[in-house]
């Protein structure tokens, strides 16, 4: 039993959260490792393997998926709380990847309350994809998410719906499995088969003993994740929380319904870990210095141009996980200072600041024109937003790279000015700058 009356008992806001404010790759991955050893366990609490979050040091390169970005600091546990949709194949896959790589792995803990991701998931996502794009009975032209067609919507979807979800514990469970697994099939196969005639059908038998191999495998990690978070803040330790996605992909406050399934803001971190968000004492939030965006939806400041494309080849802005190219824009500060509000951001890091070196003049968003009216809101309803026109300041580019700035006085008079124009318009200060994928390459302010 541990003492929760222990005078160890960690003081209330000493957790830290690093949150995406845009949507998603906005460097999340680098500043959790870079954060990792502080604490004492990293925690995932929303997403799944939709998240690409990668880690540069000693010139290689690591992506991360499912296990949390601190797992290269084996003095943190890397923890997969209640919230995240785990798929098995996936994640055991990333941990043979790391231990292959030579990464110690033993820190690994994954809620038996989180929720499976099933093949049939995976084909569900794919096939509403079709249809939504119109390639199976023209109903939804041009409707697609664009997902990454990984299971996330479809099983959070059942995760609601409750009778036929498989949690992480279950895959523990061989009889209560296969009840579940029996229900599940039964309903999937259905759904499917009205998603399309070539939509794949699956056997539970096949999936019960898929699930038991899974069960196996990971069950040396396989814990009770509220009590150990819980049992750690008795015992004085510090938590950091690694959100997935990004806050305008959060599926109450994104530009919905162009967004993930859960609750990817700050806001996640209750529901999706069991920690009360009082326990929050630094709320990082991350931006990029400009706008990228994977997938559909609306984006005011999207550049179609050579500007764009300029943006796209210096930020190698390619999916970490699909590896589709990301849409690239302007920074938009009436999204940002949304994000920081609804966060509670106490700071910020302003990552990729590198990738705007060289351009003459740079736009800020700081209002968009919807239908006739101007307002510095960030509008509620994706259909708004995607009329809205961008309204934007110009400021002056810098010409010099920064690659190597590793001090704010290393930096630019015009890229401190945009920084702090970053500060004065959001009322949160830019704590760290990125000016490259390294760990190296970052410049406390
Ligand atoms: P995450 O999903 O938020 O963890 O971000 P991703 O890893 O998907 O995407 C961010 C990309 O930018 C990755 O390729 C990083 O290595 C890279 N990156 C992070 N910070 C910087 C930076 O300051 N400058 C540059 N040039 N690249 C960066
Ligand atoms: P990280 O953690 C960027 C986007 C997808 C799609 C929408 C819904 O690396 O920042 P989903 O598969 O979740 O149902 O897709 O959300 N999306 C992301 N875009 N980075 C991510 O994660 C994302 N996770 C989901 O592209 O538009
Ligand atoms: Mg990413």
């Amino acid at each position: 039993m541990s003492d929760r009356t222990s005078a160890a008992f960690t003081p209330v806001n000493a957790c830290t959260a690093v949150v995406g404010l845009q949507w998603g790759d906005e460097g999340k991955g680098k500043l959790v490792d870079l954060l990792a050893p502080e604490h004492d366990a990293v925690v995932r609490y929303n997403g799944g393997a939709n998240a690409g979050h990668s880690v540069v040091f000693d010139g290689k390169r690591h992506a991360l998926h499912l296990v949390p970005s601190g797992v290269f600091h084996p003095g943190a546990l890397a923890v997969i709380g209640n919230g995240v949709v785990v798929d098995p194949a996936k994640l055991i896959e990333e941990l043979d990847l790391l231990i292959e790589k030579g990464v110690d792995v033993s820190g690994l803990r994954v809620s038996d309350r989180a929720h499976v991701v099933m093949p049939y998931h995976m084909a569900e996502d794919g096939a509403r994809e079709q249809v939504l794009s119109g390639k199976v009975d023209g109903a939804g032209v041009g409707q697609s998410i664009g997902t990454t067609k990984r299971g996330i919507g479809p099983a959070y979807a059942d995760k609601v719906q409750r009778a036929a979800a498989v949690r992480i514990g279950d895959l523990l469970r061989p009889d209560r499995l296969r009840e579940k697994l029996e229900l599940a099939c039964a309903f999937h196969n259905h759904t499917l088969s009205g998603l399309g005639d070539d939509a794949p059908r699956f056997d539970p038998g096949e999936m019960h003993m898929r699930c038991l191999d899974h069960g196996e495998r990971l069950r040396e990690h396989i814990v009770d994740t509220l009590y150990l978070l819980h049992d750690m803040l008795a015992g004085g330790k510090r938590l950091l929380f690694e959100g997935a996605n990004g806050t305008l992909l959060d599926v109450d406050h994104g530009t919905y319904p162009f967004v993930t399934s859960s609750n990817s803001c700050v806001l996640g971190i209750g529901p999706g870990s069991g920690v009360t968000e009082r326990r929050l004492g630094r709320v990082i939030g991350i931006a990029k210095a400009y706008c990228t965006r994977v997938g559909a939806g609306p984006f005011p400041t999207e550049l179609h141009d050579q500007t764009g494309e300029r943006i796209r080849k210096r930020g190698n802005e390619f999916g970490t996980t699909t590896g589709r190219p990301r849409r690239t824009g302007w920074l938009d500060l009436v999204a940002l200072r949304y994000g920081a509000m609804l966060n509670g951001c106490t700071e910020m890091m302003v990552t990729l600041l590198d990738v705007l070196a060289g351009f003459e003049e740079l736009h800020i968003c700081t209002a968009y024109r919807i239908g006739g009216e101007t307002t510095d809101r960030f509008p509620p309803d994706a259909a708004d937003l995607e009329r809205a026109e961008p309204v934007y300041e110009s400021v002056p580019g810098f010409a010099d790279e920064i690659v190597k700035a590793r001090k704010r006085a290393d930096l630019p008079g015009a890229a401190i000015a945009y920084i702090e124009r970053i500060e004065s318009f959001t009322g949160v200060p830019v704590r760290a700058v990125g000016v490259g994928p390294d760990r190296e390459q970052t410049i406390q302010m």
